[in-house]
């Protein structure tokens, strides 16, 4: 196979810009690798996050030809060659160097989501159709490209407003679970933004674990909202029982 041209930006929150590197492409290669050979015979200080590359531990997250993708399940050989391979960090997370940004934010939305709350006297007996809904849920392996994708954070900056799509997915493995007992719905109205989403599915087109984002979790979210926050009757009975509706 011959040489491809991987353009990675190189630089820091004081600037930066993209750099050529040629690396030769063997059969099965993946991005990760191309960034490794960089690493290990032209720029060995070139920044990469990554642990798994199995595709399973989200680290990998970088923008390649303009998507973002885990750069360890994208193929070289299903990239054109013809012209270079860009590879460029996430861009709605700060920048700490070159293809390594601080996600942190993404940590302290999670801290503002109360976690699975059992009803009280729950019967812990449950069988697999009873979860089949939320399991889906439980594949996210918090890459982050949903976050990274979505208008709200990467063009409007909503940060301060809006939790992103990634959280609306752990709510909905939350407020679905057939034992949970509490309602998130004003924490997702009035906390969360989910308002913000107009469903465009950018984040489900980008999700590797292929969540439905949009239509199994934000849809359904907003529905609940809507029954919880605007029904006075069910509003009255969530706040009398502390129940969530459904
Ligand atoms: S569907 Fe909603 S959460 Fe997903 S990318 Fe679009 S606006 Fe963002
Ligand atoms: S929902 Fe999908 S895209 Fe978003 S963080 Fe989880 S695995 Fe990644
Ligand atoms: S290195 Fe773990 S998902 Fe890519």
């Amino acid at each position: 196979m011959p040489d491809a041209t991987l353009r990675v930006f190189r630089g820091d929150r004081d600037g930066g810009g993209p750099v050529d590197y040629a690396v030769p492409v063997a059969t099965g290669m993946v991005v990760l690798d191309a960034l490794h050979y960089i690493q290990g015979h032209q720029s060995q200080d070139l920044a990469v996050r990554w642990n798994c590359k199995a595709g399973k531990c989200g680290s990998c997250s970088a923008e390649v030809n303009g998507r973002p993708r885990l750069t360890c399940k994208t193929r070289m050989d299903e990239l054109p060659k013809d012209e270079p391979i860009t590879v460029f960090p996430m861009k709605s997370f700060p920048l700490i160097k070159d293809l390594v940004t601080d996600v942190s934010w993404n940590y302290k939305v999670n801290k503002r989501i109360p976690p699975f709350t059992p009803r009280p006297g729950t019967k812990w007996k449950m069988y697999q159709n009873d979860i089949d809904r939320v399991q889906e849920f439980r594949k996210c392996i918090e890459c982050f490209l949903c976050q990274n994708v979505c208008h709200v954070l990467r063009d409007h900056e909503r940060q301060d407003q809006f939790a992103g799509p990634r959280f609306f997915v752990r709510v909905a493995g939350l407020e679905m679970h057939p034992l949970d007992g509490i309602s998130r719905a004003d924490l997702l109205k009035e906390d969360l933004g989910i308002g913000y989403c107009n469903i465009t599915k950018c984040c489900t087109e980008v999700c590797p674990e292929d969540i439905h984002i949009t239509d199994n979790a934000i849809i359904p979210l907003k529905e609940r909202v809507v029954d919880e926050y605007y029904d006075p009757l069910r509003r009255l009975l969530v706040k009398l029982f502390g129940r969530k509706a459904g």
